[in-house]
């Protein structure tokens, strides 16, 4: 037999046995995400830009507290917790405080960038050893998550 016949069965194999990465996680993630036509318009725009600064505003929106916990629920609750408890991410409590503003807002609208490129998202990668996956989020959910991040930390 060729070893070209030989190699690929076996790549296979290992491939699988050693699961190429988080097979789970990216089932959990697909099975929540949109149709990969959207994905890969909403990466387009989403990878393009980079938020520099967010202005925040006291009292908390709390019409965008709500909507961002009903977010949460939905897309951020499999991984995060509210408290200082890590899950597959790390616990959101206090998240507000030792983080920038513009910083979670990239974390959750740019986070392949994140990733690549930040320190301190690389860090918590390493700690926490699973991507966060891009949960297709736009600018605004993202901002309301935020405010229910604040309101989490205590913020009125
Ligand atoms: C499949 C699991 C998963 C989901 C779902 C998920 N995250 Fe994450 N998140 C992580 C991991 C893991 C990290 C740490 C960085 C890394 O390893 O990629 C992280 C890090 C973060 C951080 C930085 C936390 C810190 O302590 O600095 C923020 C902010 C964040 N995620 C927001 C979100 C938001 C908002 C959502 C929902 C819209 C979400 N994440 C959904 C896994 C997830």
């Amino acid at each position: 037999m060729s070893s070209k016949h030989f190699i690929l069965p076996v790549t296979l194999l290992a491939c699988l046995s050693l699961g190429c990465g988080s097979k789970e996680e990216a089932e959990t993630a697909a099975a929540e995400s949109p149709k990969p036509s959207e994905l890969i318009d909403k990466n387009a725009v989403v990878h393009g830009k980079q938020i520099k600064s967010v202005e925040l505003t006291t009292p908390l929106n709390q019409e965008w507290v709500s909507k961002g916990k009903a977010a949460y629920e939905m897309k951020c609750l499999a991984c995060h917790r509210l408290d200082e408890t890590r899950l597959v991410g790390p616990g959101w409590k206090d998240v507000t405080k030792r983080r920038e503003p513009a910083w979670i807002l990239n974390m959750v609208i740019n986070v392949d960038m994140m990733l690549e490129t930040d320190e301190e998202a690389r860090k918590l990668l390493e700690l926490c050893l699973v991507r966060m996956p891009n949960q297709n989020i736009t600018e605004p959910e993202a901002r309301e998550v935020l405010e229910f991040m604040r309101h989490n930390d205590g913020e009125e």
